[in-house]
């Protein structure tokens, strides 16, 4: 397993210089898929370092949103997704086409986004967010109506920390609905000292017996800065990986071990490798959506 690995790597790392390429990998990415990227991050750090590298392909090891915002950052640079069956289930809870009918219903609205959704529902947004810059979005809107879409637990928490009312679109993340409150409450008691840190794709419930709510690399920088030993991690638990590879000394209990998204997983070295060789599969975004779904992920950036 190993040396398939070790030679796997090698080709990988060869093509890519070949190529001119970088290679991008979630927090959630399978383990060595991370130790073969450039970067690993959250979804605001991956669309930065898409927007400011100087690579003429970009490879994406995440899901197909996720690409597509580097798409519609860098159209001029060739985005592959090593497996195109990568998409997010949450993404796929709004299409552009249910979203014009809400806001015909809320004309007056400014649409806040998710960046967990596709290029057509970003292009029919005003400003999008992440989870880690989601409050400073929010917080940088005048306005008196705001939909959220299509997070709805993400919106939930949000409109919690700022007092904003929101119309919430009922979307979720069919993987973080599987961290439950009743096993947090055990992992307190087995683990009195433990941190509990959990994302905001969590329901109110599991939230509100959270010490932190973070974005992915918040947890990362978290755990890193704290002095806390022990810390009951609430999220995907590939980013367990990148947690106890940053802290050898500390501790890291996942929530629930059923906590996978079965998309990111779809991405293995074998298929970055494919991916580089045959330079497909490739994301693009028409440019009319483009420059649309450009406009709103822009103004996200700005106040980042
Ligand atoms: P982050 O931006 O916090 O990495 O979250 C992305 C995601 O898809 C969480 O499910
Ligand atoms: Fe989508 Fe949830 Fe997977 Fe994140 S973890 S990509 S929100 S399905």
């Amino acid at each position: 397993m190993e040396s398939k690995n070790a030679d796997l790597i090698e080709k990988i790392l060869d093509l890519k210089k070949t190529r001119n390429a970088v290679i991008l990998a979630h927090n959630y990415q399978l383990g060595e898929v991370q130790d073969i990227a450039d970067f690993v991050g959250d979804s605001l750090e991956l669309s930065q370092n898409a927007a400011k590298t100087n690579a003429g392909v970009i490879v994406f090891c995440g899901v197909h949103f996720m690409a597509e915002t580097a798409s519609i950052l860098c159209p001029d640079k060739v985005v592959l997704l090593p497996d195109m069956n990568a998409g997010c289930p949450m993404a796929d809870m709004i299409t552009a086409e249910r979203l014009r009918a809400k806001k015909k219903e809320h004309p007056q609205a400014v649409v806040v986004c998710y960046i967990n959704s596709s290029a057509e529902v970003k292009a029919e947004s005003d400003i999008c967010c992440t989870s880690a810059n989601a409050i400073k979005v929010i917080e940088s809107l005048d306005a008196r109506e705001i939909l959220f879409i299509p997070d709805q637990y993400l919106g939930h928490y949000i409109s919690a920390k700022t007092g904003r009312k929101m119309i919430l679109w009922p979307g979720f993340c069919p993987t973080h609905v599987r961290i439950r409150p009743e096993r947090i409450k055990e992992l307190k008691r087995e683990y009195p000292q433990a941190k509990v840190v959990v994302h905001p794709e969590c329901t109110p419930e599991v939230i509100a017996l959270a010490d932190e709510v973070f974005s992915t690399s918040g947890m990362c920088r978290y755990a890193r800065r704290n002095e806390v030993r022990e810390m009951v991690v609430g999220t995907e638990i590939g980013i367990i990986h990148r947690l106890k590879k940053e802290n050898p000394g500390k501790r890291f209990i996942p929530v629930s071990e059923q906590a996978i998204c079965p998309n990111m997983k779809l991405i293995t070295l074998e298929k970055v490798l494919w991916s580089l060789e045959e330079m497909n599969p490739e994301v693009k975004v028409p440019e009319g959506v483009r420059v649309r779904a450009k406009a709103a992920v822009d103004k996200m950036l700005q106040i980042s």
